[in-house]
């Protein structure tokens, strides 16, 4: 069925079943959209104007019943899979903004690849009322994501909020993500409600898991609920926990309107729906607002609050968290961390907050240069509701055009590739991973050209000769591990192998102990991770934040397929680790590239200097010579095997590689 695009007030709506027909110019500069239903021959615009209008007016929320004492914003926050989004449904079930059908649907993880993995990537709101001894509230919680790569949403929605729900998991008691996100939390002084969660474990061990909120967070243990966020079991005493522990917003009802946008998302349709927190002032429909940032000026179209779903309200009032349409048509014009005020009652901007820092940066293709429009609208649209990746024109004369783009850590990476594939069908190239590295130039010459002596290399093919730098810089990051004691000698030996330098280390009870440790990130960006779940049989956590740069010895690397550089393997490495990585590079591609027709040579360069090679042997036969005569058929299977292989391959000269070889062969094996 065709959708109708029905333009009220400046809002674009549409309705299935009906076909856009014509469009006219009105006399007074309305456009007239005159349409046709199957059953209709023509129904005017303003019939469907008033419906739209009356279903508004019904839906439209009253949230003046919510004095600022009333009110209560919090975010959900936690270690990776200690069952926020879980915690998120029954709260939202307990107070009857979803329907019972929707239980144990994670409503709040919508992506596709946020069901598919099981985790949460984009932090979401949710506006609940509840009935505190017989007093309505407007409780507003935001649900985050868990992983390290992710803790920038987090931030933002501290920011909305003044307390959180710290969950903690009554098996695995506090990991790494509780520690980083606790102090997030501790230090934007909001009130902290630990809450243990999956009592209904079989292991679970509460008292243990109260013992470590008090010696790491010196939260007293009484402080602590238990509860079970699958069975629903005292879930609550949770509700009762915000409305008595966290404080109401202190904002003044009666100062100019100051609207803090924490968060934006971009529909087709309508353009930008910014999340906003109201610090001061109200809004209503048909305000005139502007953007500190841009200083535009916009008209309010539609604005209310997510229950989780868009819930239009009359007005928004100071202390409250909801949406605002108002025609931006570019997230870039709803800035995360920017404020709104009316047009004529300036005021001081809200303090805001950093832009999100890419940490790893790669090249991205398309697999044939005709596809380069399609996966460029895509990448464009991908990034209207993802402002943390960071896009630059990149082009090479092995791949052709593309971009390179930034990410906040390598599952971000990830998490964008699969949903390139899924929601736009785009198929692409992702070059080897890499961090941002530094160069201090040296050539007055450079300095000049380069507008400063600080270069900051983000692709490997534009790394500057040693001859024209006084210096390269590598980022570091400071990293926290928590692990069982049991596996302390191992850690340790992987994070010498990783250039770690240990900084600190504390038991957090008699059997587990937090290490903390400083590393060059690319060290730990690729496989670290991994490596460290395996060797502690999945009981250690890890997470790390920026910690500067500093200088280090680096070279490039190339990598040659029969003497033919392949681009998208060309990498940084430090000196020290040259030959031991190049070796191991080139015996995973001698793994992951297969058998072809003749011998291939993989080998490992510096300059012309060859510091590894490994061979992949030819096929002894061709398996596709006997298939003659009868043997139609399997030949003709056998031939679309191959085409279907090569469709997932890329060529390099006249070399096979498989597409996800690029990204695997940076990862190594550790003991
Ligand atoms: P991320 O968003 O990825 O960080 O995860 P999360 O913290 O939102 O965790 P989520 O709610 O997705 O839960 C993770 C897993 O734990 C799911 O399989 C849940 O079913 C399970 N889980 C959550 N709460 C409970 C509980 O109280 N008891 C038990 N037994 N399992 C639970």
């Amino acid at each position: 069925m065709s959708a109708l695009l029905v333009r009220e007030a400046g809002v674009f709506r549409h309705f299935s079943g009906f076909k856009v027909f014509r469009r006219k110019v009105h006399g007074s500069g309305l456009i007239r959209f005159v349409f046709r239903h199957r059953w209709m021959k023509v129904l005017p615009f303003w019939s469907g104007c008033r419906r739209m209008s009356s279903r508004s007016n019904k839906e439209a929320v009253d949230l003046s019943v919510f004095p600022v004492e009333r009110i209560r914003n919090f975010c959900i926050i936690a270690h990776i899979d200690h069952g926020k989004s879980t915690l998120a449904d029954r709260l939202l079930e307990i107070t009857g903004a979803i329907s019972a059908a929707d239980k144990n649907r994670q409503v709040l993880d919508q992506l596709q690849v946020e069901r598919e993995r099981g985790i949460t990537v984009k932090a979401q709101t949710a506006s609940l009322f509840y009935s505190h001894q017989g007093a309505p509230h407007l409780l507003n919680l935001i649900d985050t994501p868990g992983h390290v790569d992710f803790s920038y949403e987090v931030s933002r929605s501290i920011s909305a909020c003044q307390g959180v729900l710290l969950i903690v998991d009554a098996n695995q008691g506090i990991q790494a993500q509780t520690v980083a996100n606790f102090y997030l939390a501790f230090e934007a002084q909001l009130a902290i409600v630990p809450v243990i969660n999956k009592i209904d474990l079989k292991n679970a061990d509460p008292e243990r898991v109260e013992a470590q909120i008090e010696k790491v967070f010196d939260i007293p243990r009484d402080e602590c609920i238990r509860i079970s966020a699958k069975l629903g079991t005292n879930v609550d005493k949770v509700l009762e926990a915000v409305v008595e522990r966290i404080p109401p917003p202190a904002v003044q009802p009666d100062s100019p309107l100051r609207a803090l946008v924490f968060d934006s998302n971009f529909d087709h349709y309508r353009g930008v729906l910014a999340n906003v927190a109201l610090f001061g002032g109200s809004m209503k429909k048909g305000d005139r607002i502007m953007s500190a940032h841009l200083m535009k000026t916009y008209e309010v179209q539609e604005l209310g609050i997510l229950r989780p779903h868009e819930t239009p309200a009359s007005k928004l009032f100071a202390g409250q968290v909801g949406y605002v349409i108002a025609g931006m048509k570019d997230v870039k014009e709803a800035q995360i961390g920017d404020t709104l005020f009316h047009q004529d009652r300036p005021v001081e901007p809200l303090p805001g907050f950093k832009p999100a820092k890419p940490m790893v940066f790669a090249g991205m293709f398309p697999m044939d240069q005709s596809e380069y429009s399609g996966l460029r609208s895509a990448i464009e649209r991908l990034t209207l509701n993802d402002s943390s990746v960071a896009v630059q024109k990149d082009s090479s004369l092995a791949l052709g055009a593309g971009w390179r783009l930034g990410f906040l850590g390598l599952l971000h990476m990830e998490v964008f590739n699969q949903r390139l594939e899924q929601e736009f069908n785009a198929s692409v190239i992702v070059t080897a991973p890499t961090v941002p590295y530094k160069a201090l130039l040296s050539s007055p010459k450079l300095i000049k050209e380069h507008g400063g002596e600080e270069l900051t290399i983000v692709n490997p093919a534009q790394f500057p000769d040693r001859s024209v730098i006084s210096q390269y810089q590598e980022p570091i990051v400071i990293g926290t591990i928590l692990a069982p004691d049991l596996y302390t000698g191992k850690i340790m030996a992987l994070c010498l192998n990783r250039r770690g330098v240990q900084k600190n280390m504390v038991y957090i009870d008699d059997q587990r102990v937090m290490m903390k440790y400083l590393f060059p990130l690319n060290e730990i960006v690729v496989d670290f991770y991994d490596l460290l779940k395996s060797m502690s049989s999945g009981y250690a956590s890890f997470d790390y934040e920026n910690a500067g740069y500093q200088a280090a010895d680096l070279i490039k690397m190339d990598i040659l397929l029969n003497g033919r550089p392949v681009e998208e393997l060309t990498t940084i490495v430090h000196k020290e680790r040259a030959y031991s990585s190049g070796k191991a590079m080139c015996e995973r591609l001698r793994d992951s590239i297969p058998r072809q027709m003749f011998e291939i040579a993989v080998q490992a360069a510096i300059g012309s200097k060859v510091i590894a090679r490994e061979t992949i042997k030819a096929y002894k036969k061709n398996v596709l010579a006997k298939c003659y005569g009868g043997d139609i058929t399997r030949k003709m299977k056998l031939l679309k095997r191959q085409a279907e292989g090569k469709k997932k391959m890329r060529r390099i000269g006249n070399v096979d590689v498989p597409k996800d070889a690029f990204i695997s062969v940076l990862k190594r094996k550790d003991k």
